[in-house]
């Protein structure tokens, strides 16, 4: 059996509970919710509504409306930018950014868009004095602030709290990609300052792929980014204003809708507090137990605090990938090594072009397969 500690790529396993609602909901439910007017399409359509309540009240959202279901995270960053941004505006980003925001927004720069970068200290950190000073030095006003809560490559935690609340004074549009913290670390938007809000549910929410969500803060109308049928409203060619409709063209995945809903309730009823203690008392065990290896480096925070559920390491004189190969072929571990598509980051902490050996442990890991990795990684050191 293998030793899956690559979490910050997917969850796996999910919760039982979450398997089973996929099926119960695919075998019962399976009609396509908003299409049509019988019982079965009503219930669909209702089961659709109380997963969005949900998400809604995870994330401090007053309006369920606006939270739109999208199939990755990607899409809803995507969704986001392409619909808010126009030719002339500003964009201020970070240098720990993932290829789901670098690459929008440099295909973003190509439409006239301007983007500029705070650079991240040394641990990954954003500090809010580096985003004050890059917009002031900007040669124009910023429409927009964009950044990961949470770095998939260091798990570094942004400030996001001050950031949101500074840019919410400066009348500065306030985004945040919760690829990796969504389902660890607490997020309100209301108390946060976010204007919009992408999250997987297939990682920390426990959510099966193919479920994301983008939160659309009120006073915002993006374009479409896909057009198509809503359900309703057909004679018009044009896309309906509301949302969530705006932004849902097309037949939802109701049984994965239905995991998430389940994914999140397993998250509220352990809560955040313990779960982000789980993954850091486990993390906090592998950096202790590679302090007594020769010629390691482990990138991001100390800190506990200023951590999510991701470790990044490397070990002097090799390459991550023939190590991540080792572990994987001789051990049965499985952890994501290279650049974890985060190539800004890597370039930020000094670790391009191998990248780094990244482990991130879920919910289901133990003490147990942390030793497994280090007894592995000891055998690999010494061979
Ligand atoms: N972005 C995901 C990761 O960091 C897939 O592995």
């Amino acid at each position: 059996m293998a030793i899956y500690l690559d979490n910050a790529a997917t969850t796996f396993p999910k919760p039982e509970s979450v398997y089973q609602s996929v099926d119960t909901t695919f075998r019962n439910l399976g009609v396509n919710p908003g299409r049509g007017s019988y019982r079965l399409v009503l219930d669909a359509g209702h089961l659709v509504l109380e997963v969005r309540e949900t998400v809604a009240g995870f994330f401090g959202i007053t309006d369920s409306s606006r939270v739109v279901f999208c199939a990755n995270a990607t899409e809803a960053i995507n969704m986001a930018l392409f619909g808010i941004l126009k030719a002339g505006d500003r964009v201020i980003t970070t240098t720990m950014e993932h290829n789901a925001v670098s690459r929008p927004l440099h295909a973003l720069t190509m439409r006239g868009v301007d983007v500029n970068r705070v650079q991240a200290d040394a641990d990954g950190r954003v500090q809010l004095s580096a985003l004050r000073e890059t917009v002031r030095n900007a040669p124009g006003p910023t429409r927009l602030v964009v950044l990961s809560h949470c770095s998939n490559v260091t798990g570094t935690v942004q400030p996001i709290e001050e950031i949101g609340n500074w840019c919410r004074r400066e009348g500065i549009l306030f985004m945040v990609d919760a690829a990796q913290s969504a389902g660890v670390l607490p997020i309100d938007v209301g108390a946060m300052g976010i204007d919009l809000l992408a999250a997987p549910g297939h990682k920390c929410l426990l959510g099966p792929p193919g479920t994301a969500i983008l939160y659309v803060g009120r006073n915002l109308q993006p374009a479409p980014l896909i057009w198509g049928g809503t359900g309703g409203n057909s004679m018009s060619l044009l896309m309906p204003e509301e949302l969530p409709e705006r932004l849902e063209s097309g037949t939802l995945n109701t049984p994965a809708l239905a995991g998430l809903r389940a994914g999140i309730e397993f998250v509220n009823r352990m809560g955040l507090p313990k779960i982000h203690r789980h993954k850091m008392a486990l993390l906090e065990r592998l950096r202790r137990g590679l302090g007594n290896f020769p010629g390691i480096r482990c990138y991001g925070s100390t800190c506990a605090e200023h951590q999510g559920g991701v470790l990044s390491f490397n070990l002097e004189g090799r390459d991550p990938a023939e190590i991540g190969f080792l572990l994987d072929d001789e051990y049965g571990v499985c952890v994501r090594t290279g650049l974890h598509c985060a190539p800004d980051a890597h370039r930020s902490i000094g670790t391009l072009p191998s990248g780094t050996i990244r482990v991130s442990p879920g919910l289901f890991n133990t003490e147990k397969d942390i030793d497994a990795l280090l007894a592995a990684l000891e055998e690999i050191i010494g061979s």
